[in-house]
C-alpha cells in the first residue's frame, strides 16, 4: 500500500511538473514515476562501473565500497575489464540482478549497449540508477546522478580561450580539437558543451581548426587512452603545423590523461606547448598545470559523486523519491532521464589552492 502511494505521489509530481512546464534546475522534488520504493535496509546494491580509464573511475570504486558499507548495504562493486569491456559489463550487471541487487548503479563502457541487461534489472524490481554516464536508448533508466557535462564543455571551451587570450591578446589562433570515446555518453556532451563556446569565434575566424578536422568522428579517441591522443597530435603536428611560423596556439583535450599525451606529443616535436584543458584533477595534470604546462583542468570531485548516488540508494531504501534538479536536460533517445547534476569547476594554477582546499591529496601540490 505504502508502495503504491509512493508510486501514485511520484507519477503525480512528475506530471504536474510536465504540465506546469516547471523546471526543476531550482532544486524541485520529483522522480521517476513507478519506480519500486522501499527495500531492507542491508540490501544487496550493484555497481558496475567502466574500466578504469581515468583517476576518477579507480577512486569510484573504492568509494563505493567503504561508502555503501558505511550506509549498512551490501555492496557488489565490479570494474569491466580493459578488453573486453561492453562484455564485461553486460555480464557483471546481469549476475547483480540474479543476485537480487535492490539498486544497480551503471557507469556505462557503451551506454547504448545496456538496454536489455537494464531492462532485465527493471523486470526483476532494481532501480537503475545512471552513474556520471547516461545510458542510452532504453526507457529502463530510473534516475542519472553526474556532474553537468554540458556545463564541463562549456567551461573546457572558455578557458581554452582565455589562456590563448592571456598568452596572446590578439587573434587568430590555431587549435585542434580533441574529443573522448565515442563508446561514451558524454563525450559529445562534453564536445558540444566545447563547441557552444568556440564554434561563435571559428565562425567569426577568431580561432581556426588549422586541420579542418570538426567532425566528432574525427576527433574522437578511442577508449579513452593516451596513445591514441598522442599518435592523433603526432599526425596532426607533422600534417598541419610541420612549416616554419606555423603556430598551434590550442587544443581542446576532453579530459587530464589525453592532455598529457597531447603535450608530450608536442614537447617531443620540439613545439612550444599550447594551451592544453583537461577534465577530472589528476594528480599528474595538477602538477603539469602548477609547472605551467598543462592549461586547465576541472574539478569534479567523485567524493561529492558517489556520496550523492548513495544517498539517493539511501532514501530509495527508505521508501522516498531522491531529489532531481533536472528534468529536462538528459534525453536518453527515448526518455529525458530525471538527473541529480552536481557543479563541475574549472581549475587553473591561479585559483588551483582554493579549488582544492578540500582536498587531501591535491592541495599539497597547490604549494608553491
Ligand atoms: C567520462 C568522465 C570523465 C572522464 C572520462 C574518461 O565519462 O565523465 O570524467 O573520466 O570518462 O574516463
Amino acid at each position: 500500500m505504502k508502495k503504491m502511494l509512493l508510486g501514485t505521489t511520484a507519477l503525480a509530481v512528475a506530471s504536474l511538473m510536465a504540465l506546469s512546464g516547471c523546471s526543476s534546475r531550482t532544486g524541485t522534488e520529483g522522480g521517476a514515476g513507478g519506480a519500486e520504493a522501499g527495500f531492507a535496509a542491508d540490501s544487496l546494491i550493484g555497481v558496475a562501473l567502466p574500466s578504469k580509464t581515468s583517476e576518477n573511475w579507480v577512486l569510484a570504486g573504492q568509494l563505493f565500497e567503504d561508502g555503501l558499507s558505511e550506509a549498512g548495504f551490501e555492496g557488489d562493486v565490479q570494474y569491466a575489464g580493459a578488453s573486453t569491456t561492453v562484455k564485461d559489463q553486460q555480464d557483471q550487471i546481469s549476475a547483480m540482478v540474479t543476485k537480487g541487487a535492490k539498486v544497480i548503479i551503471i557507469g556505462a563502457a557503451d551506454g547504448g549497449q545496456l538496454a536489455t541487461q537494464v531492462s532485465a534489472a527493471k523486470d526483476s524490481g532494481a532501480i537503475v540508477i545512471a552513474y556520471d554516464r547516461l545510458i542510452l536508448d532504453t526507457e529502463d533508466v530510473d534516475y542519472y546522478v553526474a556532474y553537468d557535462n554540458f556545463k564541463v564543455g562549456e567551461l573546457q571551451g572558455q578557458a581554452l580561450l582565455d589562456g590563448m587570450k592571456a598568452k596572446k591578446p590578439e587573434g587568430p589562433y590555431n587549435i585542434e580539437l580533441f574529443s573522448g570515446a565515442s563508446t561514451d555518453a558524454n563525450s559529445a556532451v562534453f564536445f558540444n558543451g566545447a563547441m557552444s563556446v568556440l564554434q561563435p569565434e571559428i565562425d567569426s575566424g577568431n580561432v581556426v581548426v588549422l586541420s579542418g578536422q570538426t567532425d566528432i568522428k574525427q576527433t574522437a579517441t578511442a577508449d579513452w587512452k593516451a596513445e591514441n591522443a598522442q599518435s592523433r597530435m603526432d599526425s596532426l603536428l607533422t600534417s598541419t603545423y610541420g612549416g616554419s611560423g606555423v603556430e598551434l596556439d590550442g587544443v581542446l583535450s576532453p579530459n587530464d590523461t589525453l592532455a598529457r599525451a597531447i603535450i608530450t606529443s608536442v614537447k617531443a616535436a620540439g613545439k612550444p606547448i599550447p594551451i592544453v584543458t583537461g577534465q577530472d584533477s589528476e594528480v599528474e595534470s595538477v602538477k603539469s598545470i602548477m609547472a605551467g604546462e598543462q592549461y586547465s583542468t576541472i574539478n569534479k570531485d567523485t567524493r561529492n559523486l558517489v556520496t550523492e548516488a548513495i544517498s539517493m540508494v539511501s532514501t530509495l531504501q527508505a521508501g522516498d523519491t531522491p531529489e532531481i534538479n533536472d528534468d529536462e536536460t538528459y534525453d536518453n533517445g527515448v526518455k529525458i532521464v530525471p538527473a541529480y547534476l552536481l557543479d563541475p569547476v574549472i581549475v587553473t594554477k591561479e585559483n588551483a589552492a582554493e579549488a582544492y582546499k578540500d582536498d587531501p591529496t591535491l592541495e599539497p601540490l597547490t604549494q608553491q
